[in-house]
């Protein structure tokens, strides 16, 4: 399914990596605006702050903040996964950490991707700790199948089958996060 208003020649050399478009640059869009039209409503009135991790949630925070419709506030962590093995076990290192108090505060963890489920739960954790008044998850891209902890995601945008994705903020070794679409990699682009 391309319902893409470019065609996937359009996108110069990053074109010959991808295999497929899996979810359109329209329809990340529009979920994304059904997404926040209920953040919008659940949380009239209480000025959440939206915490988002970089550098994948760049995209994600962008398109989701200009749909909000209530007084919001924006703060990031940076993480760094150990090596591949220690972030199999959910083992981040916090390289910078929020800029504001949450404490009392009504928190909403925006999240571009969940796999594993390892990383997120390591940050509500450590959000949790910090005492919020409330403490929710949005994640962009879900994909179920390799959970291994349970969580509960207040808002998620797409479900999603075991397969490795890039675009819109997702990178594979740093690469293809400015492409506008999820897509798929051609095996030898792996
Ligand atoms: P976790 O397995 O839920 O802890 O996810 C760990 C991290 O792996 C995510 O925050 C992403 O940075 C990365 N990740 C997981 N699946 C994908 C994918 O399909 N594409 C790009 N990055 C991914």
């Amino acid at each position: 399914m391309n319902t893409n208003s470019k065609p996937l020649n359009a996108y110069g050399e990053l074109a010959g990596d991808i295999r497929e478009i899996l979810i359109t640059s329209e329809q990340i869009q529009e979920r994304i605006q059904q997404i926040g039209a209920l953040i919008s409503v659940d949380y009239a009135g209480k000025t959440p702050i939206l915490i988002g991790v970089l550098k994948g949630v760049l995209f994600f925070m962008a398109d989701l903040l200009r749909t909000l419709t209530i007084h919001v506030e924006v703060d990031f962590l940076a993480v760094s996964s150990y090596t591949p093995s220690t972030r199999d076990q959910g083992l981040v290192r916090l390289i910078k950490d929020l800029d504001i108090s949450i404490e009392n505060r009504h928190v909403l963890f925006v999240e571009d991707i969940v796999d594993t489920g390892l990383t997120l739960n390591y940050l509500m954790r450590n959000l949790r700790a910090r005492q919020p008044a409330s403490l929710e998850a949005c994640v962009l891209f879900n994909k179920p199948e390799n959970r291994l902890i349970h969580l509960p995601l207040k808002y998620v945008g797409f479900d999603l089958p075991n397969r490795f994705i890039v675009g819109y903020g997702l990178d594979h070794r740093e690469r293809f996060r400015n492409l506008p679409f999820i897509g798929l990699l051609k095996p030898d682009a792996l």
